[in-house]
């Protein structure tokens, strides 16, 4: 059997309390990848933003939470899926300060400033998918072939 598969969990995003959901999850495999506090509460932080956009801008959708495997050892990816509006300019929706909604406009930027990677899939035909990576242990990233 593939233990590291099964390490895959999907979470609804469909109401407000979904959100509370997201969170509980995301800290609970970051634990269990080995997470210190910080690198947790990071990534809770920035994924707790992006399942509130899923929600709110995205019409709802379900966050997919894996443990990865890479050069920097073991790390959790986060994807938010829904199948909203899109982000006809995600440069300009990543830029601190814009928002559609009347909100802060924070939540993209400073969510990708809380992960080591991120990475946004959408456009104007509509469906956003926007997928975050950490590592457990973040100082082991860039002294690899990045
Ligand atoms: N899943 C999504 N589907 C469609 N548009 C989105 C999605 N996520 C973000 N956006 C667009 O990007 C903009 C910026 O998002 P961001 O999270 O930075 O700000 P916000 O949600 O408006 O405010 P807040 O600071 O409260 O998060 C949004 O206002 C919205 O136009
Ligand atoms: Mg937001």
């Amino acid at each position: 059997m593939n233990h590291a598969a099964q390490e895959s969990i999907r979470v609804p995003i469909r109401k407000d309390t979904d959100l509370t959901v997201v969170r509980q999850q995301v800290r609970a495999l970051a634990q269990r990848t080995g997470f210190g506090l910080v690198q947790q509460t990071k990534l809770v932080t920035a994924a707790s933003e992006l399942a509130r956009n899923t929600l709110l801008h995205g019409g709802g959708g379900a966050a997919e939470i894996r443990v990865v495997h890479g050069q920097a050892g073991a790390g959790l990816s986060v994807s938010f899926v829904d199948s909203g509006p899109g982000i006809p300019d995600v440069d300009l929706a990543l830029s601190d300060g814009y928002s559609t909604a009347g909100g802060l406009g924070m939540g993209l930027s400073g969510s990708k400033r809380l992960v080591q990677e991120f990475e946004i899939e959408s456009g104007p035909d509509g469906g956003t998918r926007v997928t975050v990576t950490s590592w457990a242990d973040p100082y082991s990233v860039g002294h690899g072939v990045r």
